[in-house]
């Protein structure tokens, strides 16, 4: 068996368009989507994330707001500016990309991000809303995961999905949506023993590891769906994912590329996100929290 491709970059393309179309109606309405992107230090990592995000918006018609901190900051002046962006009428979406520096606590810096704009679903009021399947902004890369699962039209529902990589990011939260649809769902991790005696039972496999050729064909159940969330850059300037792509793909039904597969959905469900985040402001179902007074101006 050679498995079909799921491409990413087809349904990127195919939901910015329909994205548009979303913007224009908010226009119409007297809005203009925003996203303010907080960039700590020059990571060359997240630079080109956030770079590839700010694009994404200006393709769409969202408008979005870069906001730079020296590697030294202090976690005030995060928090400062974050306070300021929570109350600010044009930003529906916070984004602090991630990881941040040592001196600074992250999980204070995203929990002082009103629920309403957290566009990245990492507040922990999200996090819980996950647990009971009510989020109102899903995590963006498990998100894009679950829009390219539907496109093999398979119902994940009984199936046995295992997930590799337990991660705040990506592997538990995805375990998450997975389990809420009703698949049966093991989670795996860097002390998992024999890993392949848990992926070779998977109907569904998503690997979200960080390391380049983790999965090899013998681990993989014949048939399977191979979903590759593994971005690795490789010494000689290659980008390949954690599977061991071509001869995996002998064996699944359907399989994600790398490049092309999971990464555009990422930065496309960050957009739908923000959307959805100003949809819910122009109809009335969220609320900018009132300035603080000493903010108001007089008169
Ligand atoms: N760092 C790595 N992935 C992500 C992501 O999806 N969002 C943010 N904010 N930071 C990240």
């Amino acid at each position: 068996m050679t498995a079909q491709l799921i491409d990413g970059r087809h349904l990127a393309r195919r939901l910015r368009a329909r994205f548009r179309e979303r913007v224009a109606a908010l226009s119409a309405r007297g809005v203009v989507p925003g996203l303010a992107v907080v960039l700590v230090g020059d990571n060359p990592a997240s630079e080109l994330y956030v770079a590839n995000k700010v694009k994404a918006c200006a393709d769409c018609g969202v408008r979005s707001f870069m906001h730079r901190f020296h590697m030294d900051c202090r976690e005030t002046e995060l928090l400062d500016r974050i306070a300021a962006l929570n109350v600010e009428r044009g930003t529906h979406g916070i984004l602090v990309q991630l990881p941040l520096p040592p001196q600074i606590n992250a999980r204070r810096v995203l929990e002082s991000i009103v629920v309403d704009k957290d566009v990245d679903g990492f507040h922990l009021y999200n996090v819980g809303a996950l647990v009971v399947g009510n989020s109102i902004f899903p995590p963006c890369t498990p998100y894009g995961v679950q829009l390219l699962l539907e496109t093999t039209g398979i119902d994940v529902a009984g199936k046995n999905v295992v997930v590799v990589g337990a991660s705040n990011i990506v592997g538990k939260p995805m375990a998450l949506m997975l389990l809420q649809r009703e698949a049966t769902v093991t989670v795996c991790h860097v002390k998992t023993r024999d890993l392949a005696q848990h992926t070779i039972h998977a109907d569904i496999l998503v690997v979200a590891a960080g390391k380049p050729g983790l999965i090899k064909a013998e681990m993989v159940k014949e048939g399977a769906i191979v979903i590759d969330v593994g971005i690795n850059r490789m010494a000689d300037g290659r980008i390949v994912g954690d599977v061991d792509f071509e001869p995996v793909r002998e064996r699944a039904s359907w399989i994600t590329p790398v490049p092309g597969g999971v990464g555009p959905m990422t930065v496309t469900m960050l957009i739908e996100n923000t959307l959805r985040s100003a949809e819910r402001f122009a109809d009335g179902e969220a609320f900018h929290p009132p300035q603080p007074f000493w903010q108001v101006p007089a008169g």
